[in-house]
């Protein structure tokens, strides 16, 4: 039996820019998904008979990536994340299903956190209609505090590059990471509003905003802007700094159409106790997210609101073999 956990992750700055090329910095939360393998007489997942046209992303990993032979395996998933809430929860199950894997495979087998983050983005851009930066599966694998940007951000450690053919063109990343500083007294508490949101659908319908009326590109230059200020003051441990960025990106959000009412209630809701709050992932519904030092009363505040919280600390480890 081998078990494997990928952790979501938290775009705090520069969602939907960054498939344009501009950066994005993401954080890996506590929560993610849990993948356990046994080997059987018969395959399943979660009790299951196991169908691979239900689950193109498992067997794609299994059979195109690993070309496994082995015997036939019963697959468990727990995941601890919301689906289709913006917190990667697609980008973390391929990650821990293709560690455990790649374990089963090989005993010793050296975990490959880059392989698996490719693995994921071209995973993630097929069910993302050909338009996804490797920002989700980057974090997932790799974990801590992860910049993705056309160009490598200064500052930042460069860690791999990541290209795609999407329907704009050519796309290129530089995934680098940053040093949280140790001593961050502060806590994310994230806030589903209860209404899954197909990242692919959110990235095509601003794709065609950005075509049919070219000036809001000015919202994604501003985006940009506001996320090197964030990763600065993040970088600085300037709080107060990265809660202003936060805010900000969030009304930038708002102007390219990608928040909801759900989402900007959860939002007000949030700031009494917040440094900084804002929508996280593509939006349209999905989770917002919330900087704080108090992350019991910003729980509370987005229950009272209608939403569900969850609690996390900035940049937790990245994909690892539990056993
Ligand atoms: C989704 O978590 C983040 C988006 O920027 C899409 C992507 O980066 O592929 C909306």
């Amino acid at each position: 039996m081998v078990k494997a956990f990928a952790p979501g992750k938290c775009i705090l700055f520069g969602e939907h820019a960054v498939v344009y090329g501009h950066p994005a910095v993401a954080v890996a939360i506590d929560s993610g998904v849990e993948v356990e393998l046994t080997e059987s007489d018969s395959w399943t997942i979660e009790g299951m008979p196991f169908h691979s046209e239900k689950h193109p992303h498992i067997s794609h990993i299994l059979n195109d990536v690993f070309e496994y032979g082995g015997r036939p395996l019963k697959i468990a998933i727990e995941s601890g994340l919301f689906s289709a809430a913006g917190l990667g929860s697609s980008a973390a199950l391929s990650n821990a299903m293709g560690a455990a894997v790649l374990r089963m495979m090989d005993a010793n087998a050296e975990l490959d956190s880059i392989k698996l983050a490719r693995i994921g983005h071209a995973a993630e851009a097929k069910a993302q209609f050909g338009r996804a930066s490797p920002t989700d599966t980057a974090t997932s694998a790799l974990g801590g505090c992860v910049v993705v940007s056309g160009e490598q951000v200064e500052g930042t450690e460069h860690i791999f590059d990541a290209t795609l053919h999407t329907p704009e063109g050519e796309r290129k990343w530089s995934v680098c990471q940053v040093d949280l500083p140790s001593d961050l007294d502060a806590w994310l508490v994230l806030g589903f509003t209860g209404i899954g949101s197909p990242t692919g659908e959110m990235v095509a319908g601003v794709a065609k905003l950005l075509e049919e009326d070219p000036s809001k590109h000015q919202e994604m230059d501003s985006i940009a802007m506001i996320t090197q200020a964030g990763l600065t003051a993040l970088g600085a441990g300037n709080l107060e700094g990265v809660g202003m960025a936060m805010d900000a990106c969030h009304e930038k959000l708002q102007n390219i159409g990608v928040s909801s009412p759900e989402l900007d209630a959860l939002v007000e809701a949030v700031r009494p106790h917040s440094i900084g709050a804002k929508l996280t992932g593509a939006g349209g519904g999905g989770c917002m997210v919330a900087l704080t030092k108090f992350p019991q009363r910003v729980a509370e505040a987005i229950e009272v609101a209608g939403g569900t919280p969850l609690i996390s600390r900035l940049g937790a480890d990245g994909v690892r073999i539990l056993s």
